[in-house]
């Protein structure tokens, strides 16, 4: 038997060496670590594999160069190579507003990826790590002890009572002060922060981060938007300090999504392989989400096993195929699926013709994944579906997903709230 893990994850990844791809973006990255005052911003649409692009920047910025290797930009890489600690931090719905993101940052106990890890205090005990895998040429901290005093007792960074930001701000630079320079001897201190869209109100934090940003303090922020000021709301601030740092995370061309395959069968050496029309038919189907291309990589390895063999051909594949169209092979997007479209054969259909919507290449870039209801209906019409009307509501009702949403300011146009879930819907008919 042979463990599909070993090859594909449908994890964030941060090991380097599972990282494929993303060339350019990655040549931004260096760059932008390597300009003192930047700030960087990663973006695109949901699942496309931008928080695995953050957790490079993570590895490259405390000097794990093995992703910059693998894509062949070890040239791009500079003698004196800023490096820095890290700090990486993933927001959820739950957080407000600018002044509760502070409140967490500054309560965050993740012992490698914390703030407070970071902030000197006595008592805690902080040893160097390498993150991820063997070949890492670098190392961050992490806490093992965390000490018997609270933070609060800390000689080197004061707690301003009723003042988080002042507070912040003290920690930072406390951090810079006496971690990043005298222990560790680095360039400066990185704060990513994940999943930055779903803070409900951003006001502020544009400033905040414009004022907190020096040649020893970095940001990087990280979330779903079609540009990044969708994501950076009061980007007026932040404007200046994006030129060099912004990084568009778009669906992988179908070679990288090759290449996903390829790896995985150097990871797993050569105790399981792939013909090469599989590859080829896997980063068709997955329309460059990586997480298909690992999804469906795991599914031919268990389908392998099951027969036990050890090339993955397309008898093979085939029987993988009959498990995805028939909704047995991922019960995660399957759930989502029979939620939608609720025990209606109809609005099965619909859902199909929404999903397999010629994405019209001719209107601008920002348009692509937007469906038009009117050519909807049209389909819908050739092939007898009766009362679109009231098959959607159900499809944009946020108790069953939603699975769709309306295009703010246009008229007649939806798109699929996540973008992994309209290929599914693809698959579900193969
Ligand atoms: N560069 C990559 N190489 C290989 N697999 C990737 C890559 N980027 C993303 N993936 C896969 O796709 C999945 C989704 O990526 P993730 O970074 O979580 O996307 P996002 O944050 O945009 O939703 C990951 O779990 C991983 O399995
Ligand atoms: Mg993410």
């Amino acid at each position: 038997m042979i463990d599909p893990e070993i090859g594909f994850t449908s994890d964030v990844i941060k090991d380097s060496n599972r990282f494929v791809g993303r060339t350019e973006l990655l040549r931004n990255c260096i760059k932008s670590l390597n300009t003192p005052l930047s700030l960087i911003g990663i973006y695109g649409k949901r699942g496309v594999g931008k928080s695995s692009l953050a957790r490079q920047v993570q590895q490259i910025a405390i000097g794990n160069t093995r992703s910059l290797i693998n894509a062949g930009l070890e040239y791009e890489i500079p003698q004196s190579q800023r490096k820095y600690l890290t700090v990486y931090y993933q927001c959820d719905s739950m957080i407000e507003n600018t002044e509760e993101l502070i409140r967490r940052l500054l309560n965050d106990q993740n012992e490698e990826d914390g703030l407070l890890r970071l902030v000197p205090n006595e008592g805690k005990e902080i040893v160097e790590f390498e993150r991820a895998d063997e070949l890492s040429g670098g190392v961050d901290l992490k806490v093992v002890n965390w000490g018997a005093k609270g933070v609060e007792s800390s000689k080197y960074a004061k707690v301003v009572e009723n003042d988080v930001v002042q507070t912040f701000r003290n920690f930072v630079n406390a951090i810079v002060t006496h971690q990043v320079k005298k222990k560790m001897k680095r360039e400066g201190l990185l704060i990513i922060l994940d999943e930055f869209d779903v803070i409900k109100n951003k006001s502020g934090i544009g400033s905040l981060i414009k004022s907190l940003s020096s040649d020893t303090v970095k940001f990087a922020v990280c979330g779903i938007g079609d540009d990044l000021f969708e994501l950076i709301t009061d980007h007026g601030s932040v404007e200046r300090l994006l030129e060099e740092g912004s990084l568009h995370v778009e669906p992988m061309p179908t070679f990288e999504s090759q290449e996903i395959i390829y790896r995985a069968e150097k990871l797993f050496r050569g105790e399981i392989e792939f013909n090469e029309s599989v590859v080829s038919e896997i980063a068709n189907i997955s329309q460059g989400y990586p997480y298909l291309v690992q999804l469906i990589g795991k599914e031919c390895v268990h389908k392998a096993n099951e027969l036990r063999l050890k090339l993955v051909d397309d008898h093979v594949f085939g029987q993988v195929k009959i498990d995805i169209s028939s909704g047995k092979a991922f019960p995660t997007l399957e759930r989502q699926y029979l939620r939608a479209i609720g025990q209606s054969e109809d609005r099965k259909k619909l859902l199909y013709i929404l999903a397999s919507q010629d994405e019209d290449r001719t209107m601008f870039d920002t348009e692509v994944g937007k469906l038009v209801l009117k050519k909807a209906r049209r389909d819908a019409d050739d092939l007898e579906i009766k009362n679109i009307d009231q098959l959607l509501p159900r499809l944009i009702d946020q108790t069953f997903g939603p699975a769709l949403r309306k295009v703010p300011d246009m008229k007649g146009y939806y798109e699929f709230v996540n973008p992994v879930f309209r290929v599914y819907c693809q698959l579900r008919h193969l």
